[in-house]
């Protein structure tokens, strides 16, 4: 769910074609910027050196990495963990200062699968306390065969070598490890709790005006080893039992319930609580979980389920997770009934962590949240923040059987895991606030945020190669809008064409058959194509698999293009024309795309293109003005469509007289690919600009939203008023905008409480009503003095949230000295949020008056005034306004001494940045370039003028496109 990208219309990626080279250069210049700044975390990891092959050939020998090469290492297979018993002593204290560490314990059972002399575990970061070797166990059969073995009886231990680089422990035996035998690996290890959100973390918060401790942990993808030495592969499953022991005030949790409490006296006769768990089921060790805690929770029973959230007190005692609580039992029992599978486990969990570095992580019966996405207080009145809670909620929901239940094989088909719950997340969402509208919200923030990323050369496939993905990979790059967003947009598409009885029956077969194991995605095929071959209502071109694999093992997706003279649709990767296209695929850019479309309003059955082209007879259209098509209805499959000039003037018409002919969702996406086409180079402007002729007559938010966000981009408001554009655009905009502004502008007067089942209008209203202001509609303009001035009479008053943000801009901005004053009293007002902080840091950038910008930015520099970091957030926000830029520049060279000082070169860049969009002529460059030649180190200038050059590029396509547009404008803005 991450937010949507900025690059609008005028944000030409044709520069990045004509100047590739530039690019290239430019980024390995920022990189070293990166690095040299210390921001790059390491994600952009340095090329693979080979790797080794896995240590799997010998029985004892594994062979070393070459020293000092990062990179983590797959387990030999010779021995397979049946069983975990494992103890975590975190020695924390409430009131103790640091720095803590925890100790603990581990017998892990294992089953030997090869003759072995070693044992080869991960385990990261831990220190040793011991290891010892016991086996090999009784078998069942043993007893006929010959004398019991003595069960205790120890292999000798040669040495334990830890090998940091590849994150394992090898313990090295005197005596061989027998194969089929069973043998328990103990380990005594000791680590080190940092406040750092991963592995085993602690966290300082306050809750009731006292300064609390707590642990949590988080081990997907690779953490666990950093917990305890662990088999920490997703395949190695097997049971644990858990004991954590801690301090009496606390509380601790795990994934089962605890069995039992009891009391222990450490070496200084001090006491604890030992909290035991219950036997888990068989699961990966990246969803083991543990928090120890002193929070309070409310619960309920859902079909035999205890369902607990957990919180700071104070948090529950103002019902703040009364809504998760409300929807959590509903969600699930949707799910249990929709995939026929009930949830194995006796309890569920789910905490709101003070600070936690993912959205949420959905260990099974202990999921864990950030507070922001588990908690909901009664004054936000409205729905958006309801929406979101459900949605992260069903997701985490939906990962209990896909990916705690059933786990991918390895981590190249982690979209087994998060597309399928990224899909259900919407299903359960929908299930729990049913005036979402499923189809309309699952195009807006999976399909169409995606699509616009998943075109460039280079994207990856949804599923890799296995091999792909080992030694230096970071996994972590794998939890990507590619991974979520893909993958559920494909899952959208297959239950679309199988029908969404056969798919859930295909996925309840899939589930069954691998419960408590694991699976990758030829095995979710077979499942598919088992349903598929028992009915025969459903006929597919080609075998599921045929048809899926097209869509997760090649990058990108294609562009359809519809001749409706000959009938004839062909397809090709949607690339950016401009670009040498450079790919070369094994699946010749081809997809098997299933077209599900509508003839004058009547859907048609579904059809398929499995080729790069392909005659249709049936739709060929005749002379009639009124005979039109449109593809993709019901967003059957995951690919644009480029309808021919003669089949778009058709449904331009069609738009004008009756625009409600086409499905919202449909006239989202015929939108969206226009605009996305135009970019790409498949059209000109004109023909995107033709389709929103119509819009007087649109009454949907979330499509004026993507009209606006490529008409207007936030990033170049202030540019744009600088072209002979604005005033054309404000008129043609202005005259269709007045419908749903004033529909919209009454609730506000009125009734804004009525909007709160309206999602989109708290999602987009801000973009409408920011855009309308911009435009200099005076209804909005008195709108926004009017509420300032409300709140300015009574700082009790409330400005509506949904255009909070633009009302205070547009207040500080029609108003003096008072007004501005005002904001920043406000802004130093105890009470107000963060968010509020933010809204008012940006509304004084909004003054009119210069004075007003060079007093705000003085203050800025001020330690007294201003939290320190504060100064970059006003220079950047000054910096965006049409007369701020000059001065925020003016302030920037004259103040730079003390500037770089304090915040290094990096905010110069990002002035930089937004400087580079006003600069149109090398006279200009040269006037940057002067300052800082006298300021920038060598390697740091060659990165700024590259910077500014590939501005000034923009900047000159923007320029032509805009007369382009301002030329279409003048024809039409009578209209
Ligand atoms: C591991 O086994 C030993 C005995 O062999 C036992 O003393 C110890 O408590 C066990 N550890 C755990 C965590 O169960
Ligand atoms: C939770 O459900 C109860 C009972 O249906 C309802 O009264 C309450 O308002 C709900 N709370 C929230 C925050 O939705
Ligand atoms: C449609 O196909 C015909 C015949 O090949 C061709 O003449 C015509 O130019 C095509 N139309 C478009 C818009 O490409
Ligand atoms: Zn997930």
């Amino acid at each position: 769910m991450g937010a949507r990208g900025g690059s609008g219309l005028y944000v030409g990626r044709r520069a990045a074609a004509l100047v590739a080279a530039v690019l290239l250069a430019l980024l390995a210049a920022l990189l070293a910027l990166a690095a040299l700044y210390g921001r790059c975390r390491g994600e952009e990891a340095p090329p693979a050196p080979p790797s080794p092959p896995d240590g799997t050939a010998g029985g004892a020998g594994v062979p070393g990495d070459p020293p000092g090469v990062p990179s983590w290492r797959r387990l030999p297979r010779h021995l397979l963990p049946l069983h975990y018993d494992l103890e975590l002593w975190p020695r924390v204290r409430p009131g103790q200062a640091g720095p803590f560490s925890f100790v603990g314990q581990v017998n892990i059972t294992v089953r030997c699968r090869q003759d072995t002399r070693a044992a080869v575990l991960h385990s990261a970061g831990l220190r040793s306390r011991g290891a010892a070797v016991r086996g090999p166990l009784p078998e069942p059969g043993d007893a006929v065969r010959g004398p019991l073995p003595d069960p205790g009886a120890a292999v000798e231990v040669a040495g334990l070598r830890q090998e940091a680089a590849g994150e394992v422990a090898v313990l090295e035996l005197r005596g061989r490890l027998r194969a089929g035998r069973r043998y328990v690996l103990q380990f005594g290890f000791q680590g080190r709790l940092e406040e750092d959100l991963d592995g085993l973390f602690l966290t300082r918060y306050t809750d009731q005006g006292r300064s609390s401790v707590l642990i949590a942990s988080q081990l997907e993808p690779t953490y666990a080893r950093t917990v305890y030495p662990c088999f920490d592969e997703p395949a190695m499953k097997a049971t644990f039992n858990i004991r954590i022991i801690h301090d009496p005030s606390y509380v601790a949790l795990s994934n089962m319930p605890a069995i039992d409490t009891s009391e222990m006296r450490d070496e200084n006769g001090s006491l604890w609580t030992v909290t035991t768990f219950n036997t888990s089921l068989k699961m990966s060790t990246y969803i083991t979980a543990f928090v120890i805690c002193d929070f309070d929770y409310v619960t309920r029973t859902e079909r035999g389920n205890e369902i607990r959230i957990w919180a700071r007190k104070e948090a529950v005692k103002n019902g703040y997770v009364d809504y998760a609580l409300n929807i959590t039992g509903p969600i699930f029992s949707f799910l249990e009934d929709l995939l026929n599978i009930s949830y194995p486990l006796p309890k569920t969990d789910l905490v709101a962590l003070p600070d936690f570095g993912a959205g949420a992580m959905e260990n099974w019966g202990l999921m864990t949240f950030q507070e922001s996405s588990l908690m909901y207080l009664p004054s936000d009145k409205f729905t958006s923040r309801k929406a979101m809670i459900a949605i992260i909620v069903s997701h985490e929901l939906g990962h209990q059987w896909f990916g705690n239940l059933v786990t991918m094989n390895w981590w190249n088909d982690l979209w087994l895991n998060e597309g399928l719950a990224s899909y259900f997340e919407y299903l359960g969402a929908t299930f729990v606030q049913p005036k979402l509208s499923l189809d309309k919200i699952f195009y807006d923030h999976v399909v169409q945020p995606v699509l616009r990323e998943d075109n460039e050369v280079g994207v990856r496939s949804l599923s890799e190669n296995e091999d792909k993905i080992k030694g230096s990979f970071s996994l972590i790059s794998l939890f990507d809008s590619i991974t979520y967003n893909k993958g559920a947009s494909i899952t959208w598409m297959l239950s679309g064409f199988l029908t969404e009885k056969l798919f859930i029956k295909a996925l309840n077969s899939y589930l069954k058959e691998f419960s408590f194991s694991n699976a990758n995605q030829d095995d979710l095929w077979t499942h598919i194509q088992m349903v598929v071959d028992a009915q025969d209502e459903v006929q597919l071109p080609a075998s599921v698999k045929k048809i899926m694999d097209s869509w997760t093992c090649q990058n990108g997706f294609p562009v359809l293009t519809l001749n409706i003279t000959t009938g004839t649709i062909s397809q090709e990767q949607f690339l950016n024309k401009k670009n040498e296209n450079t790919s070369t695929d094994s699946y010749n850019n081809t997809w098997i795309v299933p077209i599900s479309w509508m003839r004058n309003g009547s859907s048609k059955p579904l059809i398929w293109l499995d080729k790069s082209s392909n005659f249709f007879p049936e739709m060929q259209v005749s002379e009639s003005e009124y005979d039109w098509i449109l593809l993709n209805v019901n967003l059957s499959g995951y690919y644009r469509v480029n309808y021919d000039q003669l089949n778009l003037k058709r449904l331009v018409h069609l738009l004008e007289n009756d625009p409600k002919a086409i499905p919202a969702v449909s006239r989202f996406q015929l939108l969206d690919d226009v605009f996305a086409l135009t970019q790409f180079g498949y059209i000109q402007i004109e023909t995107a600009l033709e389709l929103t002729k119509y819009l007087a007559r649109e009454d949907e938010l979330f499509i004026w939203n993507v009209v606006l966000l490529n008409l207007v981009p936030e990033n170049l408001e202030s540019t744009l008023k600088n072209y002979e554009v604005y005033p054309l655009l404000k008129k043609y905009l202005l005259k269709r905008m007045l419908p749903i502004y004033h529909y919209y502008a009454g609730f506000i007067r009125q009734n804004v409480d009525a909007l709160e089942p309206d999602y989109f209008a708290q999602v987009y209203l801000e973009k409408l009503f920011a855009t309308a202001c911009w435009l200099g509609l005076q209804d909005c303009l008195d709108l926004s003095s009017e509420l300032y001035t409300k709140w300015m009479d009574n700082t009790q008053y409330k400005i509506p949230f949904l255009i909070r943000r633009t009302v205070s801009c547009y207040g500080v901005a029609l108003g003096s000295d008072k007004e501005w004053n005002f904001a920043w009293e406000m802004y130093n007002h105890t009470d107000s949020t963060k968010e509020d902080k933010d809204i008012l840091l940006s509304a004084m950038s909004c003054a009119k008056e210069s004075w007003l910008l060079h007093r705000y930015l003085q203050y800025g520099l001020s330690d007294t005034l201003f939290s320190s970091n504060c100064t970059s957030i006003i220079i950047s926000y000054v910096v965006t306004k049409d007369i701020g830029h000059r001065i925020a520049w003016d302030f920037v060279t004259e103040n730079w001494p003390l500037l770089s000082e304090r915040y290094g070169k990096e905010l110069l860049h990002d002035v930089l940045k937004v400087m580079g969009r006003f600069v149109n002529t090398d006279v200009q460059i040269q006037e940057l370039q002067v300052f800082y030649n006298t300021t920038l180190e060598e390697d740091e200038r060659v990165t700024a003028t590259l910077l500014l050059e590939f501005s000034k590029i923009e900047n000159m396509e923007r320029r032509q496109l805009l007369t382009k547009v301002a030329d279409w404008l003048h024809k039409n803005v009578d209209d």
